[in-house]
Formats: structure tokens, sequence, C-alpha cells
């Protein structure tokens, strides 16, 4: 049986770091509120000249280089991001021209902060068709553009970056003992738009808008549906959550990666964990998470990891795989 496995991994964050603080000045908020509601400490912006696909670009570079192998021989690209340059062409296309790749496909999937459990899940379903044997994954997002910054319950929450993996197909005996990715699930429910979205768009305001959350909502959703999918992947893999080496979870907020982890009874030892230095990064949280980690050699080859992430729609999902 085919597997999609990870053959590599890389990660870019910009260089401009802010620290809660900046915002104490700015709006009636302090650094031990943002700390202790959220977990956040910092997160990075992107320059002004940066655009996504920049980002995108530099992660997709190192992802290559750790992998060992060149551009050309990659045979689809795919962007998660939900704050691409333009309306378009895909952030994709721009991330293939970037690193110089001539010949197979490109696009993007938006799926807001699930978008890189989306695009795993696309990649996995090619890589397993025999539609393409190495797809070059990234989550890339520049959420410092569309934040409105007089809103204190949200503009401290957002960071910049991307994070890139490197799937190839391999041979696996089609049972939980393989390598590669071994279940997903996706769920999406539109009921819940007014929760979390941009209040602009082309075909609405012309404007590209500001994110608007019910925070505390979206948080009780957050703490039911990710350990509830993290569950039913893992069923479908034939793992049980003891077997479980690492959570790559989304960096949205310490207390609900807190709350997953005591739902699923892992140790935090077990959770890798980012959202003190990124912030919430959207689609990029967990790439940038899981490079991040492996750069620290955290991962040991035939360790079980699941990878989970919940956002705008709502949309949710996980992604359980074997490093
Ligand atoms: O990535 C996509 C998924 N997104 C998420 O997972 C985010 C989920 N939500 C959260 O992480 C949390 O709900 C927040 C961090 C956004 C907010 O934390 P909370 O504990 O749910 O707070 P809250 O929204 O219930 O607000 C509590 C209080 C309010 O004041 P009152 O009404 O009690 O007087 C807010 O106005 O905290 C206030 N508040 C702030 N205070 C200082 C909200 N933002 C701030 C702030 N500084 N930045």
């Amino acid at each position: 049986m085919r597997r999609a496995i990870v053959r590599g991994t890389g990660h870019y964050l910009p260089e401009r770091v802010v620290e809660n603080t900046w915002f104490e000045d700015k709006l009636d908020t302090s650094d031990e509120w943002i700390r202790t509601r959220t977990g956040i400490e910092r997160r990075h912006f992107a320059a002004d000249d940066q655009r996504t696909s920049d980002l995108g670009i530099h992660a997709a570079q190192a992802a290559l280089a750790n992998a060992g192998i060149t551009a050309g021989q990659i045979d689809a690209v795919i962007v998660a991001t939900s704050t691409p340059d333009l309306t378009f062409p895909s952030v994709a296309t721009m991330v293939q021209a970037g690193i110089g790749m001539r010949s197979g496909f490109a696009y993007d999937v938006q799926a807001v902060c699930a978008g890189f459990i989306y695009a795993l899940a696309n990649a996995d379903a090619m890589i397993r068709a025999g539609l393409a044997d190495r797809i070059l994954l990234i989550g890339a997002e520049t959420f410092s553009r569309i934040m409105d910054w007089t809103d204190r319950s949200t503009c401290v929450l957002f960071g910049d970056g991307a994070g890139a993996v490197v799937l190839e197909a391999a041979d696996g005996a089609g049972d939980s003992s393989d390598r590669g990715i071994l279940a997903t699930d996706l769920n999406s429910d539109g009921q819940y738009r007014d929760l979390l979205y941009v209040d602009g768009g082309v075909a609405s305001t012309g404007t590209a808008g500001h994110l608007r959350m019910q925070g505390n909502l979206v948080f009780r959703h957050a703490v039911e549906k990710l350990a509830d999918t993290a569950h039913r992947a893992l069923d479908k893999a034939g793992l049980a959550p003891q077997e479980v080496d690492w959570l790559v979870p989304h960096q949205a907020n310490l207390r609900i990666i807190e709350a997953t982890a005591r739902r699923m009874q892992l140790p935090m030892e077990k959770v890798v964990l980012t959202v003190a230095d990124h912030g919430n990064t959207s689609a990029a949280s967990i790439p940038l998470a899981m490079s991040v980690a492996n750069s620290e050699g955290r991962f040991q080859s035939g360790d079980i990891l699941v990878a989970e992430a919940i956002g705008g729609g709502l949309a949710w999902g996980s992604v359980v795989l074997r490093w």
C-alpha cells in the first residue's frame, strides 16, 4: 500500500519580534492578561514589503534542504493560507516560481486555521492515488495584515510565519505499523460562520477586511471538537491514545491545548508547544511547530504524531502519522 511519509520539514519566521508589552501603551491590555489567558508571550510580524509567498518560499527552501532534494524533484506544491498575496493567482504558484520549479502543479487550500490539516489530507489522498510522488506542503500566513489594531480581543493573539513539509510516497504493509500518514479526519459546520470570520472580501466589500471572533464561543467548540477529532483519527488508524508519542496541536491558546491533552490523557511532555513564541499563525501553526520540534531532534523514527486544528468555518480536523 502506498503511504505518504514525511521526508523533511522547514520553517521561516519574520525577523521582527513583538513582545506582549508592545501592546500595553496602545490598548487596554497587559502582558499578564495575554500570558495567563492565552500562553502567548511574543509573535513575529512580517516586514511591510514581505508577503505571504515570501514567507512560504523561505520555509519551502528550508524543507527542501532538510529533505535533501531539489525543487525539480517535487510534483506538486500545496499552500494552506487565508492571507494570500493577491486574490489570484494562488500563493502556491508564486512559491513554485520562487523555488525555481518549472513543472508539476500548485494550488492553495483555504480552511483557515485547519488549513494545514486539510492540505495534509489532500496530499495524502493524492499520493495514495498515485497522482504525485512528492508534494511540498506549506502553511503560510500574514495575519498581521487582517488585524483590527483597536480590537484587543483579537489583535494580541495572532502572528505571521510559515512552515513546510515534504511528503513522499513509500510502500507500506497497510497497517498501523507503517510509517507516514495513517489516518485523517476532516469536519466543518458552516452554521458557525459568525463565530470567526473576516468582515471583507472580493464579492462583498471589495476590501480585505478585518478578523472578527467571538473568542469564548470558539474556545468552547475547540475544547470539545479537537479531542473528538483526534480520537476519531486514532480509531481509524487502529491506535489507542496511549500509543501517541507527540501531540502537535494548532497553537491558538495554551489553555485549549492543555484541555485537549487532558481529554486525550496525554501528559504535557508529549505536547509540542510554540504558542508562547509564535502566537496563533493560523494555517502556519502546525507545520511551524512540527519543523521547530524536528529541528530540535525531538521526533524519533517510528513515533506516532497526532496533529489537530480548528478555525473559521468552523472547520476542524486531525491527522495521525508515524514519523
Ligand atoms: O485559531 C482559530 C481558533 N481560535 C481560537 O482557538 C481562539 C479561541 N479563544 C480564545 O483563545 C479565548 O477565548 C480568548 C483568548 C480569545 C479570550 O479569552 P477568554 O478567557 O475566553 O476571555 P473572554 O473573551 O471571555 O473575555 C474575558 C474578559 C472580557 O472582559 P469582561 O467582559 O469580562 O469585562 C474581555 O473584554 O477579558 C477581556 N479581554 C481582555 N482584557 C485584556 C479580552 N481581550 C483582552 C485583552 N486584554 N487583550
